[in-house]
């Protein structure tokens, strides 16, 4: 459990919070590529931990991400033309470029300098892996681009979605950090089918947690008959990222890897960014969209969600799978927003299996503080040799009388 104090510390994310102020050192996963299609055309609104921005394409290709306030007398940017590398408000003719810049005031005197006092909020942009990545924080302080590995694949081997998650980013973290509802809640079959269920669906599993310099990494371990283990690794890196190790069990999963971000929109709304990628073949985008049962409006909210239950069907959980809920996105969405926008920790009973939530909360919540009350940096933002690219999930057998950590040794420069 969390107290209410430690709770609202995790999942509070607006401007002057610790939480807050810890995401913004980190760059972040802002808008879809696709949602900014081409040069000048339309600016796209956008709300991230609790900041309503706007982002455009300008003449050049640059991605602009502004205040959605005018400087001026705050009309919406979100109006504006998008014109000759700039993004000119309706209401007065201000234009402002990328950079925040105010570029002309048309309506001020000729000799006015207020275009050198004037700028627009404005935040610097990153374009990778089929995403526009923003960094929040002080300009000086600005952190080394973290180049991971799923952000440089071959075209077509790897796709990012995007989805809006109806609750806090701390729970829906928490769910892909949790290693043991894959047995339950993405049971293929009926609870009491003894029909044959992948090792990822046996539910106990001994976990095994190694804090990091950029988060931590965790094992999964079931015995085997043999005597060997067979172990998944998942890797967790700060602040909201989850490295999920690929599924030798089936062949369609078995080079595919997965990485989520959960980036707080708000307090109480987050948006699931997924990359799926695969160094051997190319991803099968429809298949991933129909195995994860997402049906999006162009908004990226789902179109079954709590209000219809999810599209849950008491007949299918009789005949077929547990949940009675279509595709795994789904599943792991139903579950996590009915904890509640903000879900109550206080009530909550931790098991053994919750290794892993605690390690993630404690870390975060440590990293928060220390920011807070010292100035101090986490590791994975102090150190800019960070390899980034060499975070992965992985799944293997190890040899009887082996341990995890041999087999899967940590590059030193990780260690905590
Ligand atoms: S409010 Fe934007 S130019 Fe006046
Ligand atoms: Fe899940």
């Amino acid at each position: 459990m969390l107290t209410k104090e430690d709770n609202d510390l995790l999942c509070r994310v607006g401007p002057g919070t610790p939480m807050g102020e810890l995401m913004r050192r980190f760059w972040m996963p802002a808008v879809m590529s696709e949602e900014l299609p081409e040069p000048d055309g339309k600016p796209v609104k956008v709300r991230l931990l609790g900041e309503d921005l706007v982002a455009f394409r300008d003449t050049e290709g640059r991605v602009g991400l502004l205040d959605a306030r005018c400087p001026h007398r705050r009309a919406s940017m979100a109006l504006a033309a998008n014109e000759k590398c700039g993004l000119r408000c309706l209401y007065h003719g201000w234009k402002f470029d990328v950079h925040g810049k105010c570029v002309d005031t048309p309506g001020e005197p000729p000799n006015s300098r207020i275009k050198e006092v004037v700028r627009a909020k404005a935040y610097p942009t990153v374009e990778k892996g089929g995403m526009i990545w923003a960094y929040m924080g002080p300009p000086e302080q600005r952190p080394v681009f973290p180049d991971y590995e799923f952000l440089n694949m071959a075209p077509g081997h790897s796709a990012v979605f995007k989805i809006q998650e109806e609750c806090n980013y701390a729970q829906a973290v928490e769910g892909t950090i949790d290693t043991v509802h894959a047995g339950a809640l993405h049971r293929s079959v009926r609870w009491d089918d003894p029909g044959t269920v992948p090792h990822e669906q046996v539910l106990y599993a001994q976990l095994e947690v190694e804090p990091t310099q950029y988060g931590f990494r965790y094992a999964g371990l079931r015995a085997l008959p043999d005597g060997r283990t067979h172990t998944r690794i998942t890797q967790v890196t700060l602040p909201f990222f989850t490295f999920i190790p690929p599924d030798g069990t089936q062949t369609d999963r078995k080079h595919r890897r997965l990485v989520n971000a959960f980036v707080p929109r708000d307090d109480t709304t987050t948006w699931h960014t997924q990359w799926f990628f695969d160094q051997a073949r190319p991803i099968d985008v429809a298949f991933r969209l129909k195995e994860g049962g997402l049906q999006l409006n162009p908004d990226y909210t789902k179109k079954i969600g709590l209000k219809e239950e999810y599209g849950q069907d008491r007949e299918r959980m009789k005949t077929k799978n547990f949940s009675g809920i279509v595709g795994v996105v789904m599943e792991d969405h139903a579950v996590v927003e009915s904890q509640g926008v903000i879900t109550d920790r206080e009530n909550e009973h931790l098991g053994q299996s919750d290794v892993a939530i605690v390690t993630w909360r404690r870390i975060l919540m440590k990293a928060a503080r220390t920011l807070a009350e010292t100035g101090k940096l986490p590791p994975a933002l102090a150190n800019p040799a960070i390899p980034w690219g060499d975070v992965k999930g992985v799944e293997c057998v190890v040899d009887k009388g082996k341990g995890w950590r041999e087999e899967v040794p940590l590059a030193p420069e990780f260690a905590l």
